[in-house]
């Protein structure tokens, strides 16, 4: 019964396309189980670069089974694109890619609501990458959502659709004061959408149980990360869905006794996309050193990304809430060349030592960190293939924050390409 999820334990982007690409070569199937087109996930092989938002890690690998699960929402339009892009380059999905009939569908008003609910905000915005995440999510608890397999009856996708439109159209011109959309375009755009979805479209779970009970591999590709989970993460400032490893069950259509294994994605230090608070954030002219250096813009929006110290305080919690077996450390080549280091290990909060994620957001906001400090290391760490070519100092950083989290390193990253890893426990499975 091999199957791992691997999920991101900070807030996002902690290098999960990268890992994801490196196990999927021994799975014979990869599942998207959460998030949308608002996750970036980059793969770099040879001088290629690939940066996928909807379509799993696996397709890159020849052979693998890819599905998204019913707890991904999926905006055609990209997905599309995505899959013409990779056709471009060689790369077929007919026949490799299933799309669960669950899943919803992003519809152009949710990304104009998306726009017009972060200009209403106005001070209070959630920096939301604007790809409709929030209010597709809102449209399935509301229970009015489009579903995948209304794409294959496409009689219910118009009655749907038309009373969709008749309440949003209302709310974004009245309320937001924004622009409206047409329900004649979007049923057209949408039949075409529908054709070629078509082939796709089935009862995943199905598929993917079959793998299990067969004793094929099957990776749960997580996006985002812990501290944007719905219920986990720094509340409001999450996205829409359930980040940490339950929601593989959810999402796709597993039981919790059919996951095997949890490993969880970390970033050697802290990166954040998008309001909210950060308590390790660097001062202006560390975190413009850093951003150039670990090249930390968003794959998806291209903003540049807050940078700050190791929060060890925040990645124990995703090893709680994900019951995270192993971590793998990622951009560790990223910190050569600096002479001292810190590590978060809890917070001062009005004189009193905090050791515990505070539930109010507002105060995680005023929470100062309590550093350890550790001293780096000059040489660089690209090279490295096993941990003994590693400066000693590195090892005494990467063995400091597995104590501190509470959770074994099972591989470190030095570099994007894939071959610039450190594998030190084989047994991923
Ligand atoms: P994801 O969303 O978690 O998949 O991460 P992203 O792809 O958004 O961002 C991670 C970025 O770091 C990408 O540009 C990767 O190519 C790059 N990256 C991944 N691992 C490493 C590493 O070990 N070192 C360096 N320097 N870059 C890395
Ligand atoms: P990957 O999978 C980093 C952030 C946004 C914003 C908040 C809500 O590449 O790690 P949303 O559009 O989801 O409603 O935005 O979540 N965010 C991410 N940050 N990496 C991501 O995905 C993200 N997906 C969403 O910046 O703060
Ligand atoms: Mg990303």
């Amino acid at each position: 019964m091999p199957s791992l999820v691997i999920v991101g334990t900070q807030w996002g982007d902690e290098g999960k396309g990268k890992i994801v690409d490196l196990l999927s070569a021994d799975a014979d199937l990869v599942a998207r189980f959460q998030g949308g087109a608002n996750a970036g996930h980059t793969v770099v092989i040879d001088k290629q670069e690939f940066i996928l938002h909807l379509v799993p890690i696996g397709i890159l690998h020849p052979g693998k089974v890819c599905v998204l699960g019913n707890g991904v929402v999926i905006d055609p339009r990209v997905l599309l694109s995505e899959v013409d892009e990779l056709s471009a380059r060689n790369i077929e999905v007919d026949g490799r890619l299933f799309i669960s009939e669950a899943a919803h569908i992003t519809m152009p008003y949710h990304k104009l609501f998306d726009e017009a609910k972060e200009i209403k905000r106005e001070s209070k915005k959630v920096g939301t990458t604007h790809r409709g995440i929030g209010p597709t999510y809102t449209d399935k608890m509301d229970r009015i959502g489009i579903r995948a397999i209304d794409l294959l009856h496409f009689d219910v996708f118009e009655e749907k659709l038309k009373a969709n439109v008749e309440e949003k159209n209302f709310f974004l011109e009245n309320y937001y004061h924004h622009e409206t959309t047409n329900y004649d375009d979007m049923v057209g755009e949408y039949r075409g959408f529908a054709q070629r979805l078509r082939p796709w479209i089935k009862d995943t779970s199905i598929i993917v149980n079959k793998f299990i009970s067969g004793g094929k591999r099957v990776l749960f590709e997580g996006a985002q990360g812990a501290l944007l989970d719905i219920d986990f993460g720094t509340y409001p400032f999450v996205t829409s869905s359930s980040t940490i490893a339950g929601g593989a069950c959810t999402g796709v259509g597993v039981g919790p006794s059919k996951i095997d294994s949890v490993l969880g994605v970390t970033k050697a230090y802290t990166t954040r996309v998008g309001a909210g608070p950060f308590p390790t954030e660097f001062s202006e002219k560390l975190e413009e050193k850093m951003r150039i250096k670990g090249r930390e813009y968003g794959a998806t929006t291209g903003r540049p990304r807050r940078c700050g110290w190791f929060d060890a305080l925040l990645v124990r919690r995703a090893v709680r809430v994900s019951g995270i077996d192993r971590i793998a450390i990622t951009k560790l080549d990223v910190l050569d060349g600096m002479n001292t280091l810190k590590i978060c290990k809890g917070y001062m909060y009005e004189g009193e030592i905090v050791d515990e994620f505070p539930a109010q957001t507002a105060i995680l906001g005023e929470c100062t960190p309590i550093y350890e400090q550790i001293w780096g290391w000059s040489e660089s760490t690209r090279e490295a293939r096993t941990l003994g070519e590693l400066p000693s100092r590195a090892r005494k950083y990467l063995d400091r924050i597995s104590e501190l989290v509470g959770a074994e390193v099972a591989a470190v990253s030095v570099g994007p390409r894939r071959d610039e890893v450190i594998l030190t426990d084989s047994k991923f499975w």
